[in-house]
């Protein structure tokens, strides 16, 4: 890092002098100054520009934080919890360059939808030391859930989250409750996310491996094979469709989903899409040897010509969102499986790696341009999700956050190199470059050379827009 100068009496509180900020419709050089935790000035470079704190970030890319918008801290699943908690998991955040991120309340039986929101955002805000969002997930539908909606798109969650899956867990969503949550959200102008599987497929699927005597990693693909999750993707959209609710739909795994998803939002039908890392990365071969088992996670990696579509998905914009669904669990935990694949906690971690991982292996694999980065993880899941334009750009009077990266600076992904609670990372021994020198939340730098200078609770809830409005919080 090159040289800090620092000024009294000056009119911004930093500036960064010198960079490459990139936004989503391109790169040029130039001076950021940050006062009162906002972006204050973009000057050409040159302009001398001088903060209290003068950082030259020359040869440096300079980015928008990114936005996780699908993370599971501390979530009780699985019969275990999710290994990160709000504090180790917002730091792993920071160091891997994601300043927002956003959570879900999930709704137990018999819980109003507030309660379930303010208990959730009582811990986080506690302890998260980035800011943060909230979906809501609804499970136990009746009058008195829908009627819900509208406060809690008033308190900034205009986003919902259904699962077509988890009866176990009692979280399942049916056709009715689907249909009935769409049409209340369309009126309220929310957002309805949806993890689309069809669980009857997955248990006649489950009970052939069951009945051929196979219970190990493999099957916990082969129990869920590709179709049930696109036909549940057509269903939801189809559903949405009726009331035109606008439909987000999470952890898309497949190319045949995308290629619905493609065609709705053709037809120009508001039904979105994100997909995360393992289902660009990964693919079935994980499964084999004796590590298969920490690679489960739903829906669950698929396969080699799956990746190569969803790469061209992400690339060409017919996917509008990469996000992690970061629910990480120790080896340790993963264990409980014992040889059964019904039992593995799903889930894998990745909130820390997510921007290296694009960064890498798509800007400087050539697959799509640091703009188009900057979109997927920026810029798009602030528009989409009620955060535009105070996240998710670079542009006076945004939020500062801000994240400086060496385009040259690789760094082997180990245990050790992460600091997400967990014991493994599905990317282990791989080289990635795109880990931030330099992360800045509201003007505060929170990551600086390896270091955490930040404060866990000093993460805000974010109150966020439903759709059409701006970010009013
Ligand atoms: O396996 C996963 N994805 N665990 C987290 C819960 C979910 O379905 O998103
Ligand atoms: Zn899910
Ligand atoms: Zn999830």
């Amino acid at each position: 890092m090159r040289a800090i100068r620092k000024r009294k009496g000056n009119a911004m509180d930093l500036v960064l002098k010198g960079g490459t900020i990139v936004g989503e419709s391109g790169a040029y050089e130039g001076d950021i100054g940050v006062k009162n935790g906002s972006i204050a000035a973009i000057c050409a470079p040159g302009s001398g520009l001088e903060g209290k704190t003068t950082i030259d970030v020359t040869g440096k890319l300079v980015l928008p934080g990114a936005i996780d918008v699908h993370v599971h801290m501390e979530i009780p699943f699985c019969g275990t919890v999710s290994s990160d908690d709000f504090t180790s998991g917002s730091i792993a955040a920071a160091f891997g360059g994601v300043t927002t991120m956003i959570d879900f309340a999930i709704q137990t039986r018999g819980e109003k939808l507030v309660e379930a929101v303010e208990k959730r955002k009582k811990i986080a805000a506690a302890k998260s030391a980035i800011d943060f969002g909230l979906h809501c997930g609804i499970t136990d539908w009746n009058e008195r859930t829908r009627e819900e909606m509208k406060e809690i798109v008033d308190a900034g969650i205009p986003s919902f989250k259904l699962f077509m899956i988890y009866r176990e867990e009692g979280w399942m969503a049916d056709d009715g409750v689907m249909f009935e949550c769409f049409e209340e959200a369309a009126s309220l102008g929310a957002t309805v996310c949806v993890h689309a599987e069809n669980p009857y497929i997955i248990d006649v699927f489950t009970r052939r491996s069951i009945e051929a005597g196979r219970t190990d990693a493999v099957q916990q693909s082969l129990s869920r094979p590709n179709f049930s999750e696109s036909e549940a993707v057509e269903r939801a959209i189809y559903l949405a469709s009726i009331s035109g609710a606008r439909v987000y739909i999470v952890h898309m795994s497949t190319s045949d989903a995308a290629r619905i998803v493609e065609e709705w939002l053709a037809c120009g039908y508001p039904a979105f899409a994100e997909t995360c890392p393992q289902y660009l990365m990964l693919n079935n071969r994980a499964f084999e040897g004796a590590d298969g088992h920490l690679y489960a996670t739903c829906p669950p990696i698929r396969y080699e010509a799956d990746c190569e579509y969803l790469w061209g998905a992400v690339a060409d914009g017919s996917i509008q969102v990469v996000s992690t669904d970061h629910c990480s669990f120790t080896r340790k935990q993963k264990d409980l499986w014992g040889g059964d694949f019904r039992k593995i906690p799903f889930g894998l971690p990745g909130v820390e790696t997510l921007l290296p991982l694009l960064l890498t292996h798509g800007v400087d694999a050539g697959r799509f341009s640091l703009e188009r980065l900057v979109e997927l993880l920026c810029a798009n899941p602030a528009r989409l999700f009620g955060l535009y334009p105070k996240k998710g750009v670079i542009r006076v009077g945004s939020d500062a956050d801000l994240i400086v990266i060496d385009p040259e600076r690789e760094m082997e992904v180990t245990p050790e190199s992460l600091h997400m609670k967990c014991d493994y990372s599905p990317y282990d021994g791989g080289a990635l470059r795109g880990f931030p020198d330099i992360t800045i939340q509201r003007g505060r730098i929170i990551v600086r050379d390896g270091q955490f200078l930040g404060r866990a609770g000093d993460g805000r809830f974010l109150k966020r827009a439903a759709h059409g409005g701006n970010s009013n919080g």
